[in-house]
């Protein structure tokens, strides 16, 4: 609770020891709020957090094992890249020769090797959080928990950070609880992914369960694109949901072909015409925007030799394996 504000209800988690787990959701969901309870920096009003079935609600977050990224950052604006990377260290005893080389190791993996004498103030935001995440990482402690910790990179920086989080975490296995906004970075980097919706989990599942059988609307939305087949009249179209559920399908299930040439397999597959509204071209993928009565839906394909490319005003049939229809949740 903020004063009367909850910003977390009935959250109950457990993580594997060695998993990498993402929080994702939308801004103001909870997500920085439920990693600041887990890592000790604030006090749910009831519950308890266990760590090897022993309670740690009383203990402070600096006596935990823990490496984190706060999503401000929080480097310490006196000390320079090096001493704020050598001060985990320090706390921990290490010899100064070993913190010499312990930190020179880190500052090249986060591709800072130039900035050790830097003070905090001197750099960009995406350079404070890279010094925030090395700064994490270079106790080696067996828990990271992390808020956010890319969200300042350009796309190519960000990937290869991605792939080195993901490196190490292959190589040691530490425990790390990673909070993203981003529904592409959670799908490639985590074994599970907590789907939350104004303070509550909405959906814990692994990436690709949770892409293919979303619960509901509201992640189905969020991760990935959804079509939902929602008009009213034809059953096909509304796929034949039950009462109170939608019928959704995605976007790469859709076969699109000329009208003059339809998919006649009308036993597995459910199918409606429409005209094309819309072509976007995207390198390796085409998507197209069909609008069937009063709906559009969009439809993606893989661009590959050979194939039919439509234009606006076509006239189309889409069709999709019945099979692929997946019912949700309002
Ligand atoms: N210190 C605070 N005082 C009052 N309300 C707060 C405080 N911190 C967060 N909140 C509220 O709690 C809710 C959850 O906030 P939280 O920071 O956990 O969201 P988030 O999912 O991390 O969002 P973002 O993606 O924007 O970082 C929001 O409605 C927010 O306004
Ligand atoms: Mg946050």
């Amino acid at each position: 609770m903020y004063g009367r504000t909850a910003a977390l209800r009935d959250f109950s988690l457990t993580v594997r020891r060695g998993e990498f787990l993402t929080i994702l959701g939308p801004s103001g969901s909870g997500k920085t709020t439920a990693l600041m309870i887990l890592a000790g920096f604030e006090a749910p009003s009831s519950g308890d957090i266990l760590i090897a079935q022993k309670s740690v609600a009383a203990v402070p977050p600096f006596r935990r094992d823990q490496g984190i990224v706060f999503q401000s950052y929080a480097l310490f604006p006196h000390l320079t890249v090096r001493q704020n990377l050598e001060f985990p260290l320090e706390m921990r005893g290490m010899k100064a020769n070993d913190r010499l080389a312990k930190v020179d190791r880190t500052l090249e993996q986060v591709h800072l090797k130039e900035f050790g004498s830097r003070m905090p103030s001197q750099l960009s935001g995406g350079q404070q959080q890279r010094v925030a995440l090395a700064r994490a990482l270079i106790a080696d402690s067996p828990v990271l928990l992390l808020d956010e910790p890319l969200g300042a990179l350009d796309r190519n920086l960000r990937e290869q950070m991605q792939s080195e989080i993901k490196q190490l975490h292959r190589e040691f296995g530490k425990t790390t609880i990673f909070v993203t906004h981003d529904q592409e970075e959670a799908l490639t980097l985590s074994d599970r992914i907590v789907v939350m919706r104004a303070g509550r989990i909405e959906q814990v599942d692994a990436p690709e369960a949770l892409y293919d059988r979303p619960i509901s609307r509201f992640v189905a939305n969020f991760l990935g694109e959804a079509n939902i087949l929602s008009q009213d009249g034809s059953d096909t179209f509304k796929g034949g949901a039950p009462a109170g559920k939608v019928a959704m399908i995605r976007p790469e299930r859709i076969t699109i072909r000329s009208f003059a040439f339809p998919s006649v397999d009308l036993e597995k597959r459910q199918s409606v015409m429409g005209h094309v509204e819309e072509m976007i071209y995207a390198g390796p993928l085409r998507k197209y925007h069909v609008r069937v009565g009063d709906e559009v839906l969009v439809v993606r394909e893989h661009v590959a030799s050979g194939q039919l490319i439509f234009q606006l005003g076509d006239r189309v049939q889409l069709s999709w394996l019945r099979s692929d229809v997946r019912f949700l949740a309002e």
